[in-house]
């Protein structure tokens, strides 16, 4: 019996092979510090649980939810006016997803036929290739470069290959890199889609983690960007959803018609408690939101200003609930110095390879631990002499 051929297209991935040696380390009684999967471990607000069990003991809503409750795109739509500035028809512009991975994984299949071209990323988010690979599309990587500052220059696409692109794939703040772009470059982006008919997926998982004072914003703010794409927006990380698998897809009603109309072909729905918290989530007391991002910011200032103190210069990233940092001049490959940095400090950090050849010579190290968790990572790092 054989497989697809797709499958061969799909690694199995770095972090079970990180969770492996992890767990191989635990068994031996060895301490572990893990700052690789990007897990949250701020939880939920008080009133978005106490929505979700009172929601979760109304037997009624164990149905399948099929579509979405107008409430909840109701909330989404009264969200992105009051949050971003940007209005939203509650009816033909806002879709669930069951997380934005689930979305990620099935945009492609909406709009990519086998062998056409997806712009993505590089380094990226793993599901922004994978989705693609998935529906059998060409990647084509555009490099997020350091004396860039990781911004895309979408001038070095050939011309050839934007003319058969069908999707880009963006987001800022970015993960892995930290970046967050410039009005300039969402200008550029639209033009170019409007320029090549290419749609834009914008990612937009950490918008409300930008620190240091700085507001995140929307892509669909800009205009004409509701023209030529769509913004993935996520609860997992903004309001410590992530198990709840809570996403949306918003904007250009075509697109976001196509997702609707696959996913009734592919799930029934998100489970209705889980709709009513997240419609508590992003229309109740959002105190929550500014408690989570003074959170990571704090883990971010305790993490780059203790690695910078014991030798290993690391930036203080502007965004997101990652810290990318350069690996150690004595090593150029991310992953022989992630497996060094487990053997001899305990310390669990992602190669930035895993994300694209351009992460070859970083690392990202999660801000999933609290600080105690962070000055020991610190500590172990020093002790270990492995930045010498
Ligand atoms: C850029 C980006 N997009 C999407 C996701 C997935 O989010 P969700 O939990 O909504 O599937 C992540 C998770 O780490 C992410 O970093």
């Amino acid at each position: 019996m054989e497989f697809a051929k797709r499958m061969e297209r799909l690694e199995t991935g770095i972090f079970s092979k990180l969770a492996e040696v992890k767990a191989r380390r635990l068994a031996e009684g060895k301490r572990v510090v893990d700052l690789s999967v990007g897990t949250p471990n701020i939880p939920p607000s008080e009133t978005i649980v106490k929505t979700l069990l009172e929601a979760a003991a109304d037997r009624s809503n164990y149905v399948y939810a099929i579509s979405d409750l107008p409430e909840l795109r109701e909330a989404v739509a009264t969200w992105y006016q009051t949050r971003y500035g940007v209005t939203l028809d509650p009816a033909n512009e806002v879709i669930s997803l069951l997380g934005s991975q689930e979305g990620l994984s099935h945009i492609s299949l909406a709009v990519a036929d086998e062998g056409d071209v997806v712009l993505v990323p590089d380094p990226c988010y793993p599901a922004f290739a994978d989705g693609p690979r998935i529906a059998g599309a060409e990647l084509y990587f555009m490099p997020q470069r350091p004396e860039n500052g990781y911004i895309i220059d979408l001038d070095e696409i050939p011309e050839d290959v934007a003319r058969r692109a069908k999707l880009i794939i963006v987001s800022y703040p970015n993960n892995p890199t930290t970046a967050v772009a410039p009005p300039e470059f969402y200008k550029k982006l639209i033009a170019f889609a409007k320029k090549y008919d290419i749609w834009v997926l914008h990612d937009n998982a950490y918008s409300e983690l930008v620190f240091d004072g700085v507001h995140g914003g929307s892509f669909l703010a800009y205009e004409g960007a509701r023209d030529v794409g769509v913004e993935f927006n996520s609860l997992s990380k903004t309001y410590g959803l992530a198990g709840a698998r809570i996403g949306f897809c918003v904007g250009n009603r075509e697109l976001v018609g196509k997702l609707a109309k696959l996913k009734s072909n592919t799930d029934y729905g998100m489970f209705i408690p889980f709709q009513k918290a997240a419609a508590a989530a992003i229309t109740g007391d959002q105190s929550c939101v500014i408690t989570t991002r003074e959170a990571y910011e704090h883990r971010r200032n305790v993490l780059c200003d203790g690695l910078t103190e014991i030798g290993w210069p690391v930036d203080r990233c502007p965004s997101t609930m990652f810290v990318w940092a350069k690996i150690p001049a004595k090593f150029d490959d991310s992953e022989v110095f992630a497996m060094e940095l487990i053997r001899r400090a305990g310390v669990i950090v992602t190669p930035g390879s895993a994300f694209g050849p351009s992460g070859r010579d970083h690392v990202r190290l999660a801000l999933v631990q609290d600080e105690e968790k962070i000055h020991e990572a610190i500590a172990a790092i020093q002790e270990s002499g492995i930045l010498y």
